[in-house]
């Protein structure tokens, strides 16, 4: 099966790239805006690929003809969203349509990735068919990635995920695990929040769903994060207690003592049985997750 990646270059991305090159069944073409930063350039190829140029998705399709495409890129800071709202449409709106005008062309399955920012965060964790209700222009504009995808693509599938962490070589972003345990070691006192409450989710879990949607080519949205439900204190919490860190120095705080620019929903998280009964998705306990992330980190220095 040939799986071309979108946006190879970020977290998801990079994890999909790993994944994929251990398949033998599975030929990868990565794409990427601009350079590709994937550490071991080979068993994959590589093209760049903006996907908001119409032009060139269209030339990358034609020349490498997937059967299916993952679309994990997106402009993901939530809170440089709500400033540059222009930006954010082009990327998680436009640019998906263009993708999906593309894969009809080419009769490709696509496969879109979308998040739990989609809901307005009143109680979780949630299935599939919860009604959405966006609270911050990040959320909104990846709803309307989403309803581009289910009102016009021919063959589709949404996975949508939840607050993702891991580790690549190449961190343009860093995420609250990563953040936390940086901090911490390095002595600071971190202010974290005791009312926001998800289901975090291991890069390479993520990545395993999306191997698993692309074989199955399954139409409809699933549920692909983490099993365990924790507040963000909790989940820094249980950062400290794996690595022995000082816990004295994690402070609670609230979501309007943290002052961010865009709103977070407060309680999210999702129930994974449509995804482990069709998809046979089962994701790692978040220490197993965090187990993970330490190997890897070690085997960087
Ligand atoms: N991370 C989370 O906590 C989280 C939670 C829920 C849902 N999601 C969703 O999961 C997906 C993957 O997220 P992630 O964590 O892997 O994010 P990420 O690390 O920020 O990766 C996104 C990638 O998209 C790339 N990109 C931006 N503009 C592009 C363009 N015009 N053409 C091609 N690539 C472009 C970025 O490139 P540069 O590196 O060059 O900027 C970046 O590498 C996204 O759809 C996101 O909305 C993420």
């Amino acid at each position: 099966m040939k799986i071309l990646v979108t946006g190879s270059n970020g977290l998801l991305g990079q994890k999909l790239t790993d994944l994929c090159r251990q398949q033998i069944d599975v030929e990868l073409i990565a794409t990427a805006r601009g350079e590709d930063r994937y550490p071991e350039k080979n068993k994959y190829v590589y093209e760049s690929l903006d996907i908001s140029n119409h032009e060139e998705i269209k030339n990358v399709l034609a020349k490498h003809k997937p059967e299916v495409v993952i679309n994990t890129a997106a402009m993901t800071n939530v809170d440089a969203c709500e400033s540059d709202r222009e930006g954010c449409d082009k990327l998680n709106i436009e640019a998906v349509n263009f993708l999906v005008e593309e894969c009809n062309n080419f009769k490709i399955h696509l496969i879109h990735i979308s998040t739990d920012f989609i809901f307005d965060g009143t109680h979780g964790p949630v299935l599939e068919n919860e009604i959405p209700n966006p609270i911050s222009y990040y959320g909104l504009s990846k709803l309307k990635g989403e309803e581009a995808v289910i009102n016009k693509c021919n063959s589709w599938t949404i996975l949508r995920t939840v607050l993702v962490y891991g580790v690549v070589s190449d961190m343009s972003r860093s995420n609250i695990v990563l953040w936390a345990k940086n901090n911490l070691e390095q002595g600071k006192n971190i202010h974290v929040v005791s009312d926001q409450f998800r289901t975090p989710t291991l890069a390479e879990d993520l990545a395993l769903g999306c191997l698993l949607a692309a074989q199955k080519k399954s139409n409809g949205i699933f549920n692909i994060s983490g099993k365990n439900f924790m507040s963000i204190f909790d989940l820094v919490y249980r950062v400290a207690e794996f690595w022995k860190l000082d816990k004295s120095l994690i402070h609670i705080s609230s979501s309007e003592g943290i002052n961010q620019p865009a709103k977070r929903p407060p309680i999210t998280g999702f129930i994974l049985d449509k995804a482990r009964n069709e998809l046979g998705y089962e994701p790692r306990s978040f220490e197993a997750g965090l187990k993970i992330v330490d190997d890897q980190l070690k085997s960087l220095k």
